[in-house]
């Protein structure tokens, strides 16, 4: 659709949001309002999209990927004088503007190709899309003549109290043929409530002068939800979080609780998993067959691997593979790698650690900055002291070896695969393969010390 650009309006500040942030960057589904109107225009097909910015301009920019062109818009006189910003972008062989608020993250692509399609059959010289919503208020409403042709929009702060009983509302989408688009925006004056340039307005300047326009009542009543409150905000994160998890259930994943599960719409679930309640799975995380996660865990940005169990435990930026058993209280942290069998018990704590087949770490460890080889036990307490104040160290411990209860590694330290450290030790000195390192004075016996204290 090389014919057809996108402008995505998001220079407002969200005032009823009471915010730092601009509205658009604010977060549903774990996607930034804008993006959910940005991927729904490009599974559209149209690959060409210029975002209109304003309030938190740089923050905007700088969160979004590359790929799209950018205007300011300095101040924020309204929605037509947004489209006019964005005139220098827009090319001669973009015949078609379509117009998109980034304030609406539930709007369909089918509704988006729907539109174009009928801008395109009809050639009007702008299609407009609106819906039919149980409570109207707040919205732009479509006022039509007696034989059901569209007069004009009238926002709600202009709109006579007839006015405001019209249900059918604007969805605030838009495609225009782009010469008598700018050609009318010059035309707008803001003679209204908010003293705004309204692009509603554009419809009644082209209709004044005889040019088709044409009105799609079909966008679902959720699809032209704006979000304008935090309130709807949660309201959308609820819907949003229902449609992810209705998606991994028929795909074969089982939830015990949806009502306490949050999954984001990123992530891929293979079939018999199951979720137990207070799981939190984020961003960019994938996950195998026949798993059990939960109850209460939080994974970030992982890749599991298949019959994995997680109990009360944190992963972040980690990848686990087959059959590891996690928890309860856990916590991978960023660059964790376990190869498949793995077992990291309660209060284990894994940092940019790789852990080899089989190995266990099954209590009360701290291991960072670790190359663990495959059949490894580390016993109970054993800390990796990676870090001198100033830098930190890698430590290695090779295959088979077995490092004693309260071992203290004083990285950078290798001990040697088979090799054994004694219970208590601080170990500072590499170990050689197959030996023995214990590091503790010798234990003495002071007999009949208790016999005459304990009388
Ligand atoms: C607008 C429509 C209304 C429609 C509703 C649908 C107008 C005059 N009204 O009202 O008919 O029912 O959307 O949600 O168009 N923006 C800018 N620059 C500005 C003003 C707004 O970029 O100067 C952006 C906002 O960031 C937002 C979008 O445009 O993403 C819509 O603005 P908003 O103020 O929410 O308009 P509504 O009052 O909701
Ligand atoms: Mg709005």
């Amino acid at each position: 659709m090389q014919d057809v650009v996108a402008v995505i309006l998001a220079a407002g500040k969200g005032t009823r949001m009471k915010s730092n942030l601009p509205k658009v960057m604010h977060k549903v589904g774990g996607k930034y309002l804008v993006q959910h109107v940005l991927d729904a225009v490009s599974s559209a097909g149209v690959s060409k999209r210029v975002l209109v910015i304003g309030h938190g301009a740089e923050l905007v920019r700088e969160s979004l990927n590359n790929g799209y062109r950018y205007v300011l818009q300095k101040e924020q006189l309204g929605t037509g004088h947004a489209v006019l910003q964005a005139e220098a972008v827009i090319e001669q062989a973009e015949q078609t503007v379509m117009v998109v608020c980034g304030d609406m993250p539930l709007l369909s692509s089918d509704s988006l190709s729907r539109l174009i399609e009928r801008h395109r059959q009809t050639r009007a010289g702008a299609t407009v899309l609106t819906a039919y919503l149980g409570n109207p208020t707040g919205y732009g409403r479509i006022v039509r003549d007696e034989h059901g042709r569209l007069l004009r929009i009238v926002e709600e702060k202009d709109a006579s109290p007839e006015e405001k009983k019209i249900n059918e509302v604007n969805t605030g989408t838009y495609c225009f043929d782009r010469e008598l688009l700018f050609s009318a925006l010059k035309d707008l004056r803001p003679n209204n409530a908010q003293g705004e340039y309204y692009l509603t307005d554009v419809l009644t300047i082209l209709l004044n002068k005889n040019i088709e326009v044409e009105v799609m009542d079909e966008a679902e009543e959720l699809e032209a939800l704006g979000i304008n409150s935090r309130q709807q905000l949660a309201a959308v994160e609820q819907l949003l979080r229902q449609r992810t998890l209705d998606r991994l259930m028929t795909e074969g994943v089982t939830i015990i609780d949806p009502q306490s599960t949050f999954i984001d719409d990123t992530v891929q679930i293979a079939s018999d998993t199951v979720i137990y309640p207070f799981t939190f799975i984020e961003g960019q995380t994938k996950i195998g067959h026949e798993c059990q996660l939960g109850p209460m865990s939080r994974i970030v940005d992982s890749v599991l691997g298949n019959a994995v169990r997680v109990q009360n435990s944190v992963i972040l930026e980690s990848r686990v593979g087959d059959d590891c058993n996690i928890g309860p209280f856990a916590y991978l942290r960023p660059e964790t790698r376990l190869e498949r069998g793995v077992k990291v018990g309660d209060f284990v704590e894994l940092k940019k650690s790789w852990v080899g087949e089989g190995s266990k770490i099954p209590h009360l460890s701290y291991v960072g900055d670790a190359t663990v080889g495959p059949g490894v036990n580390i016993g109970c307490g054993t800390i990796t002291c990676n870090y001198d104040g100033i830098h930190k160290h890698p430590t290695v411990i090779e295959e088979g070896a077995f490092i004693g209860s309260n071992s203290n590694l004083v990285a950078p330290v290798k001990i040697g695969a088979y090799a054994i450290t004694g219970a208590g030790s601080t170990i500072t000195k590499d170990v050689p393969e197959y030996s023995l390192a214990v590091e503790r004075s010798q234990q003495k016996i002071i007999p009949n010390w208790n016999r005459k204290r304990s009388k």
